[in-house]
Formats: C-alpha cells, sequence, structure tokens
C-alpha cells in the first residue's frame, strides 16, 4: 500500500450524537505518527464544541486500538533529527493525550484489540473504557529496552495498583480484555461482536443526562484523585456553585420533577432534560 495521506491517519462519524473517532493506520496496527497526532488534535477540537455531538467514542480501526508509538516514525526519524524534534513530537502526542483528558465532553475508549505502551496514555484520557474481552494490553518498552514514559508507568500504577503495575511493566507480558476489566484497566470487558452495542448503551445513557453536570463531574473525579479531604470539600462546593452559573435551571426542573411532579426519582435515573 502506498503512504497513507496525513488526513487519513484518524477517521470519524457522527451518529445519533455519538462522535465514533478511529485511530485509522490499520497497516500499521494504529500506531501513533506524528501525522496522526496532529490529526487526531484536529479532530478533537473542530468535535470539542460542536452541537450535535453529545459524547465522544475513541477506538481503532482493524485489529488495533493502537499498537502505542511509531518506533519510526515518531521514535527514530526523530531522534535522527536531535532533541528538538523529538520534543516537538513528543509535545504533539502528549498534547492531545491532555486536550482529552480535559475534554468538555464524555468520552468512552472502544478498545477493540491491540493496545500497547503509548495507547494507555489516550486510554487513561477516556472517561470510561469498554475492551473486547480478546483484545490484548500490554507494556511492551521494556521487551524492546525502554521504560514505560509517556505517562504509561502512572497510568498503569494509577489504574491497577502496585503489585499489578510493577509485574505488568517489568514481565512485558500482554493481559486479555477480562483481565484488565479485573485489574480496572477498563470498566468491563464484552465479547466483541457486543462492543459496539455495549459501547452505544453507555453512551445513549449519558446523553440523557446534563451535559454541565457530567462536565463537572467527570473533572471532579480527575480532580480529587490528588487531593487531600478537605481540598476536595473545598473544591467541590466552589465547582458545583461555578456550575450553577451555567445551568442555574437544570437542577430546579430536576427538584420540580421529583418533589412538585413525582414524574422521576434521582436515585433510578436521570429527570427529563
Ligand atoms: N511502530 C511502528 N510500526 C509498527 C508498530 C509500531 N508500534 N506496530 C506495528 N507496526 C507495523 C509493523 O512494522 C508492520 O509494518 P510493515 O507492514 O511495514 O512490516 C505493520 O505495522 C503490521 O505489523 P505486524 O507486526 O505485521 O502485525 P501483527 O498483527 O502480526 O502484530 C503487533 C501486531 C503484536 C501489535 C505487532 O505489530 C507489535 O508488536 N507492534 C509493536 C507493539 C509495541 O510494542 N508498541 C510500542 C509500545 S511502547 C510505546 O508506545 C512507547
Amino acid at each position: 500500500m502506498s503512504e497513507r495521506a496525513p488526513e487519513d491517519t484518524v477517521s470519524y462519524t457522527v451518529e445519533n450524537r455519538i462522535a465514533w473517532v478511529s485511530f485509522n493506520r490499520p497497516e500499521k496496527r494504529n500506531c501513533m505518527s506524528p501525522n496522526l497526532n496532529r490529526r487526531m488534535t484536529e479532530i478533537l477540537n473542530e468535535l470539542e464544541f460542536r452541537e450535535d455531538v453529545g459524547v465522544l467514542v475513541l477506538t481503532g480501526e482493524g485489529t488495533a486500538f493502537s499498537a502505542g508509538m511509531d518506533l519510526k516514525e515518531y521514535f527514530r526519524e526523530n531522534e535522527e533529527k536531535g532533541i528538538g524534534a523529538t520534543r516537538h513530537a513528543q509535545r504533539e502526542a502528549y498534547g492531545w493525550w491532555e486536550r482529552l483528558r480535559w475534554y468538555e465532553k464524555p468520552t468512552i475508549a472502544m478498545v477493540n484489540g491491540w493496545c500497547f505502551g503509548g495507547a494507555y496514555g489516550p486510554l487513561f484520557s477516556c472517561d470510561l473504557a469498554v475492551a473486547a474481552e480478546d483484545a490484548q494490553f500490554g507494556l511492551s518498552e521494556i521487551n524492546w529496552g525502554i521504560l514505560p514514559g509517556g505517562g504509561a508507568s502512572k497510568v498503569i500504577v494509577e489504574l491497577t495498583g502496585f503489585r499489578n503495575a510493577m509485574y505488568h511493566a517489568m514481565m512485558g507480558e500482554n493481559v486479555d480484555g477480562k483481565k484488565a476489566a479485573e485489574w480496572g484497566l477498563v470498566n468491563e470487558a464484552v465479547p466483541g461482536d457486543k462492543l459496539k452495542a455495549r459501547v452505544e448503551e453507555i453512551a445513549g445513557v449519558l446523553l440523557g443526562k446534563n451535559p454541565t453536570a457530567l462536565r463537572a463531574t467527570k473533572w471532579a473525579i480527575r480532580r480529587v484523585g490528588e487531593m487531600t479531604f478537605d481540598n476536595s470539600m473545598d473544591y467541590l462546593v466552589r465547582t458545583q456553585e461555578a456550575a450553577n452559573f451555567f445551568d442555574g435551571e437544570g437542577r430546579k426542573e430536576a427538584t420540580r420533577q421529583f418533589i412538585d411532579e413525582k414524574t422521576f426519582k434521582p436515585g433510578l435515573g436521570a429527570y427529563d432534560l
């Protein structure tokens, strides 16, 4: 196959308010090249404030979610050019993972296949993650003589705890989707042929929630993990008060539907938006 055009390294469609964004280098197992990282940044920017997008799903074309960083185009070719090119490439990659971590819309990683090394960055950036049972996860860095950088060491400790993280990073053995779910690397694993339907179901629930509250919630859950209890309490009070400026009516309407109309119960589902 001739070289894929830079603009084709990521593809997306928007259907029923879900943006399906795919790593699109299946012939290279969706490893992340500078072109792909640049294109992903553009597409995330384009989708973030679109009215017709309520949830973003990140997945991969073909047999891989993503085989991590491109050993040729991301590492070798930039290292040959020097530290400036290397830093620039790092910033482009880390930049879109950070954007995704603090995305305005809820995000779901749909891990359909291989997921290695650098791909743990965007995996962690997504708020939720669902894997195919036979997807394969690996910190393969040790197998080719580097440490799990690009946040991967932090992600594995954060999500799976010390013992699992140490074993996974030192041994270079893969785990499947089921084990990844047991460890907490993803929320759940389902048979591959049910993966899209399950992600659609989750996205459907999210689309029924108040978007201002969802955004504040996902950012709060990420922030409080690094705060003391008292700092969390303070942050949460202030964040809710700030959210009221954006959407003071949502909460009042929900209270009205519960207390006055008795048409919904917050303990059993979302109010009628
Ligand atoms: N970087 C560069 N090229 C890659 C990468 C990668 N990370 N992953 C796959 N490719 C390329 C292969 O070189 C091959 O290219 P070619 O067709 O020009 O020869 C093509 O993608 C297909 O790969 P195969 O190895 O033939 O595919 P297969 O399905 O047999 O194996 C697997 C898939 C297991 C994912 C294998 O490609 C692999 O081990 N990839 C590397 C995974 C990895 O360790 N990534 C780096 C993690 S560390 C980090 O990200 C910092």
